[in-house]
């Protein structure tokens, strides 16, 4: 008899949690709430009001839980359903203010020592104010809360960092997310997203992803939740995965751990190769969304032990294995990442090669599929090589009508990018 595995959320991740899960031949069962109208065939989909409707459902039905974003997680999600007996995927809410709160990861990584950018943590605009003196080289100002990729501002020069602070700290434009800021040195280097699979001591690599933030081709204009990521990173290498184990993901466990609040789920760190070496920019309590659309579908191994390993398991005797690459490119809704019109009809026409991840597509009064928010498709290219998996993702960009839709053209593309 197979387990039952309920995936909480609605976008591109869980869609291809959902996936990842519907191949695993230990799972005979996938549900997803809210879900989305890509996921049928693979996932019943079911509308669970709030928490406490979820871990009924779950109880009743005995499932495995996965908690895909940060929100559920930030509020306890994991904790009530572990007080009920469910077996979960994802971090305790303690654990998680890893990632709800910029100001407690910051803590953490000096106490334990992980190399990360010089910061100072501020609450009034006086005081962040005069602290800019102390970033002459260029400043980064994040809000300390979950913002959806709203909170963080790279600033070109201290006017710009001014009116940053302003907007969080005068206008409350995030309200309590943004009431405490996060000051730090900019950091100049190549970006990669590392996500490991833990129990809280042991840790396993999943294959790590390059993202792309800004909205358009050439990384340029306003950052964004994600426009698109390739799998492996092209700078990814043994060495490399030992330094960050020794360095970064060993000495957070530990921490974590040594303050009782030990991190079982999927811990992301999101790193910027500098000159002296990695150093962490953030920590996310949860699978990257869209990196988990090229990771996951690159995976050789059944998934779904893993999470279970994450979530109190067995812990499985080989490391997880990856092969080939995989391109995503994001197609978002005209207007993201402002205001976006909903209800946009879309087409999709399977393309050799490549699968396509939905976030939040929901079927309107006539059957049709359209777009419930603004990013709202991932084609993802496969191939042995990332040239190949480049033109399948972009092949498959073309199989889609999705009136007004915007991606990038470089997703993939070999040359590095400009920061
Ligand atoms: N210290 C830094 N120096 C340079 N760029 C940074 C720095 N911190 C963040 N960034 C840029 O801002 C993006 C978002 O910051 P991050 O800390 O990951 O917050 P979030 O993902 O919550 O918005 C990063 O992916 C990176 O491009
Ligand atoms: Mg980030």
């Amino acid at each position: 008899m197979g387990e039952g595995v309920l995936v909480v959320g609605a976008g591109a991740r869980e869609h291809a949690l959902v996936w990842a899960l519907a191949r695993s031949p230990e799972v005979d069962r996938v549900v997803a709430t809210p879900g989305n109208a890509g996921m049928a065939g693979l996932a019943e989909c079911v509308d669970l009001a709030d928490d406490d409707a979820v871990v009924a459902y779950a109880a009743a039905e005995q499932l495995w839980v996965v908690v895909g974003p940060e929100a559920p997680l930030a509020r306890g999600l994991a904790d009530r359903l572990a007080a009920a007996g469910v077996r979960v995927v994802g971090p305790s809410r303690a654990a998680a203010r890893i990632e709800s709160s910029k100001a407690d990861a910051k803590r953490v990584m000096r106490a334990a020592g992980i190399p990360t950018a010089e910061a100072v943590v501020v609450h009034g605009w006086r005081e962040a104010e005069a602290a800019l003196d102390r970033f002459p080289a260029g400043v980064v100002v994040k809000a300390d809360g979950l913002a959806a990729g709203k909170g963080v501002t790279v600033c070109e020069d201290r006017t710009e960092a001014a009116a940053a602070l302003r907007a969080l700290l005068v206008d409350d434009a995030l309200g309590p997310a943004g009431r405490t800021v996060v000051l730090e040195e900019r950091l100049a280097g190549e970006e990669m997203s590392v996500m490991v699979v833990t129990d809280g001591t042991r840790f396993a690599y999943l294959p790590p992803a390059r993202d792309y933030k800004r909205l358009g081709t050439g990384d340029v204009g306003p950052n964004t939740g994600g426009m698109g990521a390739v799998a492996p990173h092209p700078a990814w290498t043994p060495a490399l995965a030992d330094e960050v184990a020794a360095r970064i993901i060993d000495p957070v466990l530990t921490q974590l751990r040594r303050e009782g609040r030990p991190f079982r789920g999927v811990l992301y760190a999101g790193l910027m190769l500098t000159a002296e070496g990695p150093k962490v920019l953030e920590f996310n309590a949860r699978f990257g969304d869209p990196e988990a659309t090229v990771m996951l579908p690159l995976l050789e191994d059944d998934l779904f032990p893993w999470l279970v390993a994450a979530g109190g398991g067995p812990w499985p005797a080989r490391a997880p294995r990856w092969t080939g690459a995989a391109v995503g490119v994001v197609l978002a809704a005209p207007g993201y990442p402002g205001r976006v019109a909903t209800g946009i009809p879309i087409t999709v026409e399977p393309g050799e090669g490549a699968v396509v991840f939905h976030a939040a597509t929901v079927r309107d009064g006539a059957g049709r599929l359209v777009n419930g928010g603004g990013r709202s498709l991932v084609a993802v290219g496969l191939g042995s090589d990332p040239e190949t998996a480049r033109k399948r993702a972009y092949a498959q960009v073309e199989r889609i009508r999705f009136e007004g839709a915007q991606w990038r053209r470089d997703i993939g593309e070999t040359s590095r990018p400009g920061r």
